[in-house]
């Protein structure tokens, strides 16, 4: 199992590229599930959980053509030949996102075998609304052998379905069916995520007619066929967030390029609140923190336009090491504080009460051996150990490479020392 070996202490200056949305490209590759006709697609990052995707929609007969042996930063995806319409448990069990598959393939197939998704690192995270969504549209739907099954009887018809929860790849999943439906879908409290109106904007762009992304109320007027078309994916503002955090923790200068700033505003806020210099324009953000030390800042969780669940563990570490007491507050995800109890191997001061992580900015952190657990978690380690006295050895950081693509290369290339260990 790879691991990262990082020597912290040196600001990080310069400029890094961001990549393309890990997810925003997951929910467009199921799509493409829903056309025959070939999809070109740019900007796909290059990530451990997007050639899950593509192996699991391989797996089905669907074929992707790459833009070199190597990379598939552009790809031509061609699903007309798919035969198969499971997604198996050996995929799904590493990847939860691959019930992304469930909507497209009942709406094209009109049948559908997806390996029920368990628990994870970060909660139980169900899927009931995905089903409650596809059963108001028509599908039956039955779990049998740890697998959810799902058939449609006659058509998939429009209908009025309100999720009770706000759920990123549930709205998705449901807007991606309802696109082949017959009638009129109205989703409400859907989710607003920029990922989400990246989907709709690629739906669009095969013929899909779809009215309010972005907002609480999706409208989607049935079409019989999608055609095909060619798409970029917007930029990861996970990734850009992360790369800002590791500029701002390592006091340094950082600039990212081929950023969307607006899908970033509430964390921008957050950013300037910790007293750093942010000079943004219309693809770049630059970070300049003139080497004084952060403020600690307060954070709650909630869904977009809110401050992402996803930025949570990055703020948790600059906090940990930023002047003054904060408060952090997840209110998406139950058991997302798994970093807490490395963050302190460390030496930060973090005391967990239910959902609240209440820190106290302490002047140094130590480097020490610590474990990755989940994706973003793990990104808090790495952007401990960049400010840390001494060395962090990171195991487990197959987490990262799920959803950063290169980040030793990338962080290596502004300043960092980070080798990765085989
Ligand atoms: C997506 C993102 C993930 C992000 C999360 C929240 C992808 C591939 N993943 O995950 O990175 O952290 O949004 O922004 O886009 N819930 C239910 N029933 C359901 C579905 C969800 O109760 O059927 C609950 C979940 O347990 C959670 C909340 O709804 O408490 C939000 O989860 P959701 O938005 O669905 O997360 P994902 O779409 O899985």
């Amino acid at each position: 199992m790879d691991s990262f070996i990082i020597k912290g202490g040196t600001p990080l200056v310069g400029t890094v590229p961001i990549s393309g949305a890990k997810n925003a490209a997951l929910p467009i590759l199921a799509a493409t599930i829903l056309t025959d006709e070939p999809v070109y697609l740019s900007n796909v990052p290059q990530l451990q959980d997007i050639s899950t995707m593509l192996e699991l929609l391989g797996g089905m007969g669907a074929t992707f053509e790459r833009s070199s042996e190597a990379a598939y930063t552009e790809l031509k995806a061609q699903t007309s030949s798919i035969f198969r319409y499971q997604a198996p448990y050996e995929l799904v069990k590493t990847m939860r996102a691959s019930i992304l598959v469930l909507g497209p393939l009942l709406a094209r197939f009109g049948k559908a075998q997806v390996s029920f998704p368990g628990g994870c690192a970060i909660g139980s995270r169900p899927v009931d609304l995905h089903l409650k969504g596809l059963q108001a549209l028509g599908a039956d739907i039955t779990v049998e052998g740890g697998y959810i099954h799902a058939a449609v009887p006659d058509k998939l018809r429009g209908a009025q379905f309100t999720f009770d929860v706000v759920s990123v790849t549930g709205t998705e999943n449901v807007m991606m069916a309802a696109v082949l439906a017959e009638g009129t879908t109205v989703i409400h409290n859907a989710a607003c995520e920029p990922e989400v109106v990246d989907l709709a904007n690629f739906l669009i762009t095969l013929g899909a007619q779809i009215r309010g992304a972005g907002t609480p109320h999706l409208t989607i007027e049935g079409v019989t066929r999608l055609g095909g078309g060619e798409y970029r994916v917007m930029m990861d503002r996970i990734e850009a967030g992360t790369f800002l955090a590791a500029g701002a923790i390592s006091g340094g200068d950082l600039t990212i390029t081929d950023v969307e700033p607006h899908a970033m505003n509430v964390v921008l806020e957050k950013f300037a609140a910790m007293g750093v210099e942010l000079s943004v324009s219309a693809n770049q953000i630059r970070l300049n923190t003139k080497g004084k030390r952060l403020k600690a800042v307060d954070i709650t969780t909630a869904p977009f336009p809110g401050f992402p669940t996803d930025m949570q563990a990055q703020f948790v570490a600059m906090n940990a090491v930023a002047k003054g007491r904060s408060t952090v507050v997840e209110t998406i995800f139950e058991n997302r504080f798994m970093h807490v109890q490395e963050l302190a191997r460390m030496g930060a001061d973090i005391k967990l009460q239910g959902n609240s992580a209440y820190i106290a900015g302490v002047a140094k952190l130590t480097g020490a051996p610590v474990m990755a657990t989940d994706l973003r978690a793990s990104a808090s380690l790495v952007l401990a150990a960049l400010v840390a006295e001494g060395e962090t050895h990171i195991d487990r950081i197959y987490h990262i490479d799920r959803g950063y693509e290169r980040i030793e290369l990338k962080l290596n290339d502004v300043g960092a020392h980070i080798q990765r260990q085989k």
